[in-house]
């Protein structure tokens, strides 16, 4: 049957590695998705940059417009970061009539809700379980397995930058700067780790969570977020002495029709989960008012978990799942009723 064609936009981490599985793993994913996974173009800001992964001619483009405006391009996945133009380059192509796959968490925690209501509004999906926790199938979990229930409590660890630099500070001697320096390397922090490390990505993967579950939406300036670079070894250290590990923690509590929420640097008993999660993993546990606990973890940053969440939205959008679930996302969970408890 005819191809699913596709673009990547971005070709940095996440975007090569979705490359590579969609080039080596042809076969297969001809299989999972029932009909071939064609890559038609990659486009990127730099042509002349040497990249470590084999396209065949002419898939390599810089001409944007002339990939929004194939109509052959079923699929763009979008992964430039940021807002602008990322916003613009969302929109034009739900208006060209094709789905979007996406890992970029700042565009969908400040403007989520106004592009789910386009995507449902054209008929069209925006799939993005790589936009929170990596690799973790958390956005199906909420959209899907836990669809009976009202969340009414999210606690997790969602940056995986910042857990590897805490247990790469606290495990392993490593200064913090060195340690900033190598999640960039591996290819775990954002283009900008400032981002990171500052408690922002936390906090709008949070956002975005919240927006799924709980049905509305929190700016970033009305909850509290707090980085781990306010931490030192010595903070760590002493928590230790008491019992307790230091992790940037994101939460959010439905008690009583009010929301509270925060990101920040949480002391976690050695007794809880949450407190043996290392290196670049995420962990996170949703309380639904019927099933009760649910716990997810796995690596929530680098290349190929990253891409392993891209690629399976893909076939989501193949095989047809994706346009059952996600073009009604605005409409799924409206909560008006929930007020959010003002900051301290
Ligand atoms: N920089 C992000 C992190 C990547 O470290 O969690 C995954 O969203």
């Amino acid at each position: 049957s005819s191809p699913l064609n596709v673009a990547i936009i971005g070709m940095g981490t996440v975007g090569s590695g979705v490359a590579k599985i969609l080039l080596d793993r042809a076969d297969q994913m001809t299989n999972r998705a029932g009909r071939p996974i064609h890559l038609k173009r990659a486009v990127v800001r730099d042509l002349s940059r040497p990249r470590n992964i084999e396209l065949a001619e002419g898939v390599l483009t810089d001409d944007i417009d002339s990939v929004l405006n194939d109509d052959d391009i079923d699929v763009i996945i979008q992964l430039v970061g940021g807002i602008d133009p990322a916003y613009d380059i969302m929109l034009r192509a739900l208006e060209s009539g094709k789905d979007v796959v996406t890992a970029n968490k700042a565009l969908l925690c400040e403007k989520g809700e106004s592009l789910y209501q386009r995507a449902r509004e054209l008929g069209r999906c925006i799939c993005f379980e790589a936009a929170v926790a990596g690799g973790v199938p958390l956005i199906e979990t909420v959209t899907q397995a836990m669809s009976a229930n009202q969340i009414t409590s999210i606690e997790a660890i969602l940056n995986g930058t910042s857990n590897y630099i805490l247990t790469q500070m606290f495990s392993h001697d490593v200064s913090y700067d060195d340690a900033v320096k190598s999640a960039q390397e591996i290819g775990y922090a954002e283009a900008d780790p400032a981002m990171d490390v500052d408690g922002t990505d936390a906090a709008q993967k949070l956002g975005i969570l919240v927006q799924l579950s709980l049905g509305i939406k929190v700016g970033l300036d009305e909850f509290l977020r707090q980085g781990i670079d306010t931490l030192s070894l010595a903070d760590l250290k002493y928590a230790s002495e008491l019992g307790y590990t230091v992790k940037l923690l994101a939460v959010a509590n439905l008690i009583d029709g009010q929301l509270e929420m925060h990101a920040q640097p949480t002391l976690i008993r050695n007794d809880n989960p949450l407190a043996h999660v290392e290196d670049a993993y995420n962990k996170i546990a949703l309380e639904g008012d019927a099933v009760g606990k649910i716990w997810l973890s796995g690596m929530g940053a680098g290349q190929m978990a990253t891409a392993s969440a891209v690629v399976a939205n893909l076939i989501d959008v193949a095989v047809g799942r994706a346009a059952i679930t996600f073009p009604r996302l605005d409409l799924w969970n409206p909560r008006h009723d929930i007020k959010i408890m003002p900051r301290e």
